[in-house]
């Protein structure tokens, strides 16, 4: 049956402005998208177009548009970006420009196939020694430092995480040497795209040589690894997938996979490390159970596998804190034919800008939304398209088991040794990344349990409610 489409109807959104069309609009969501979106939900509804009467940006709102806009792949792409527009092959686009996040189609249901083994619970489980190894090392650290900048410690944290895992190093030194170049990498990548003009001086030239420097790195990495049978890392599960009909992963490839896990995995997990700790400190009660949670299954122990299952408690605070703070908040597809949506019609081309963030918050789905409500999940069940920390579809993440196994075994790990304390009244501005853009000072102090909320500014206090 055809769909009926309320045809011709004009999709709300604000006035553009003369010249500048959608692009002031756009530039107000990069601003401070996490107020924006809600006011633009607020004003006008479940679709919105970014500029009335323009249908480059279109905004869709909601359980019902996230299962439109991400069920259907090949209607609702994931785009390429700004890498569609750069010459194909230089070491940028062959190293960030393939990867799975923007494979579409067969393509990418083939790499996915191969892919997925490697990030079954049992293989992460695989991982569980080196993480605590990494997280206490990182706590070994913090002995006799008085304060921290949590935020940046969760990235180191997470950045050697995921690089023991993906290529299996022994070596702290060579751990953090490619830690620290794959970093470099992932922050050059928007700057280059600013002006992709390649001549000395510039940071487009300055990424591709860069881009070149980490290829070298990896290819002789996976050389290396063929002609090892033995190891678990994920770059050797990897090299060893293989198809029903034999297909295996090629070594570009491999290149691409190795940099997009990184940068997948990295920043989104320390974000929901540090905006837990902090939604923590900032609830005194539920810090104060968690921690008695933890105290009496592991006295003091980082937790196996085993017990992990049996901290019920821990499980609902992760879960709570990727609800109200997502990593993953906005994200956008293209359509790639005219289309429906919400009963509007959309021309190929369009962009839809969808946000699990927002979901997470509409009083339908969550009773007092604002509020850190660990409790809340006693009893409440969701779909996959009413809570999506993860995204939802064909390309939802494909690390979730990996990233919930790391953040969790960092949480117990830390939060019974140590407690702790945002300094008081620090200034946090949530920017679009999902990051606290002047990071989060913090004092170190052993878990004496002394919780108590500490005031602080910023953005923060207008996206949750932290009144008592
Ligand atoms: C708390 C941590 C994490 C969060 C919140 C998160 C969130 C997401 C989201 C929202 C997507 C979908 C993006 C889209 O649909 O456009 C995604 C995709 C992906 N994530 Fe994660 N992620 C996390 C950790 C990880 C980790 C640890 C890894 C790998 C080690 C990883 C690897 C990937 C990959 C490869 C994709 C692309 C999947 C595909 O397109 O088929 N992520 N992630």
């Amino acid at each position: 049956m055809a769909t009926i489409i309320a045809a011709k109807n004009v999709i709300p959104g604000p006035r553009a402005l003369p010249l500048l069309g959608w692009r002031a609009n756009m530039l107000k969501l990069f601003r401070d998208p996490f107020t924006y979106l809600p006011l633009l939900h607020k004003q006008y509804g479940n679709v919105v177009a970014l500029a009335e009467g323009d249908l480059t940006y279109v905004c869709a709102f909601g359980p019902a548009l996230n299962f439109q806009v991400l069920s259907k792949p090949d209607l609702f792409e994931v785009s390429a970006g700004p890498f569609q527009k750069l010459p194909e092959n230089t070491p940028l686009v062959r190293i960030g420009g393939n990867s799975l996040q923007m494979m579409k189609g067969e393509k990418h249901r083939q790499q996915r196939r191969l892919m997925q083994p490697a990030f079954h619970r049992q293989q992460v489980a695989h991982y569980r020694d080196n993480m605590v190894t990494l997280v206490q090392r990182m706590l070994d650290r913090w002995q006799g430092r008085s304060e921290i900048d949590l935020s940046r410690e969760m990235e180191l944290l997470t950045r050697s995480v995921t690089v023991k895992a993906l290529f299996g190093l022994d070596n702290e030194a060579e751990i953090d040497q490619l830690g620290n170049l794959l970093e470099r990498m992932v922050a050059q990548i928007p700057l280059a795209m600013i002006a992709p003009i390649n001549v000395p001086g510039t940071p487009y030239y300055q990424t591709q040589r860069l881009a070149a420097q980490l290829e070298t790195a990896l290819q002789s990495m996976i050389a290396r690894k063929r002609t090892q049978t033995e190891a678990h890392d994920l770059l050797s599960v990897l090299i060893h997938a293989h198809d029903e009909d034999g297909t295996t992963l090629h070594d570009k490839e491999l290149v691409s996979h190795a940099f997009t896990l990184f940068s997948a995995g990295f920043s989104t997990t320390s974000a929901a490390l540090t905006w837990t700790i902090f939604l923590l400190g900032q609830h005194p009660r539920i810090y104060e159970r968690l921690v008695d949670e933890l105290l009496s299954v592991l006295h003091g122990e980082p937790p196996t596998i085993e017990q992990l299952k049996q901290l019920a408690y821990l499980d609902a605070v992760v879960k709570e804190s990727l609800r109200i703070l997502p990593p993953g908040g906005i994200g956008q597809r293209r359509a790639t034919a005219p289309c429906e949506l919400g009963g509007y019609e959309l021309p190929a081309g369009s962009t839809i800008i969808y946000s699990e963030y927002l979901t997470h918050r509409l009083p339908e789905l969550y009773e007092e939304p604002d509020r850190f409500k660990p409790e809340r999940w006693n009893t409440l069940n969701r779909t996959a398209y009413e809570y999506l920390p993860f995204s939802a579809g064909q390309h939802r993440c494909i690390g979730a088991d990996f990233a919930l196994q790391e953040a969790k075994l960092a949480l117990a790990t830390l939060l019974q040794r140590y407690r702790l304390e945002i300094v008081p009244n620090t200034t946090i501005k949530l920017d679009l990344t999902m990051h606290p853009k002047y990071g989060l000072p913090a004092r170190v102090l052993p878990q004496d349990r002394q919780f108590s909320r500490i005031p602080v500014r910023g953005n923060i206090r207008q996206i949750i409610n932290l009144d008592e």
